[in-house]
């Protein structure tokens, strides 16, 4: 029986290869990802997943064509809107990570209202990544850190407590679709001891069966974190 990780981070990577290969508009291959998400956010509940945190839109995904960052942005928040009822119902909570300052008035009314709704619930945490990066979580704890904890020195515990996932365990798993083998700024110091795994599908492609396969490489997987096999 395979013990389902606690933390599953997700690199949801290839749409627009998805399209371009149907000879389709990139932002059909979104469309598509959208659908693969909403399964894996089912399989995971029910694998009994306690975090599941996808990486929806980087911070240099804004240098993207401006129609597709727009189209991308109002297609979040209508799904958003629109699968809120069923995950609340579900029990999942769900969080927005990344810097609110940037993004629409209505994206952030959109994440707002299902973190509020969302709040108490005690199923799988949903982490929506958008204008996110590893670089900026860092620098936005640093500086916090240094209004908060002027002139101290801080531990690894309390440097954790500024991130944007703060009070959340880091993930032992993380998925990279498409093929490519790159973390590209997704939570730098989150994944310090993470297993990754790369996928050569397309996210739109990406099934609950697909998960499934890298829930099973993950129970080959010895870790050791820094001991050798004996110690453990
Ligand atoms: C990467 O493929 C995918 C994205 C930049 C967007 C991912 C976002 C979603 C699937 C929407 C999530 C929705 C909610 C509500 C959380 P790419 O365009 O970089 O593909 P390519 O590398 O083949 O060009």
């Amino acid at each position: 029986m395979n013990q389902v990780p606690r933390h599953i981070a997700i690199i949801m990577d290839g749409n627009g290869r998805w399209a371009k290969k149907r000879f389709l508009p990139r932002v059909a291959g979104h469309v598509k990802g959208v659908s693969a998400l909403k399964k894996i956010v089912n399989h995971c509940n029910t694998l009994g997943v306690k975090y599941l945190t996808v990486f929806a839109f980087g911070r240099e995904n804004w240098n993207r064509p401006q129609g597709e960052v727009s189209f991308l942005m109002r297609l979040m928040i209508k799904r958003l809107d629109k699968e809120l009822a069923e995950l609340h119902q579900k029990n999942a909570r769900i969080r927005f990570i990344g810097d609110r300052s940037r993004v629409s008035h209505e994206f952030i009314s959109s994440i707002t209202n299902a973190e509020n709704l969302t709040q108490f619930n005690t199923g799988l945490n949903f982490n929506i990544c958008v204008d996110y990066s590893g670089q900026y979580d860092i620098i936005q704890a640093i500086n916090r850190i240094i209004k908060e904890h002027p002139a101290e020195s801080i531990t690894e515990e309390t440097f954790a407590n500024y991130l944007l996932t703060a009070g959340q365990p880091n993930p032992e798993l993380v998925i990279r679709s498409s093929g490519e083998s790159r973390i590209s700024n997704f939570m730098l110091w989150q994944l310090a001891y993470s297993e990754l795994y790369f996928s050569t599908v397309f996210w739109p492609d990406f099934t609950p069966q697909e998960l499934d396969h890298a829930i099973a490489w993950y129970n080959n997987r010895e870790r050791r974190f820094g001991k050798t096999s004996e110690q453990l």
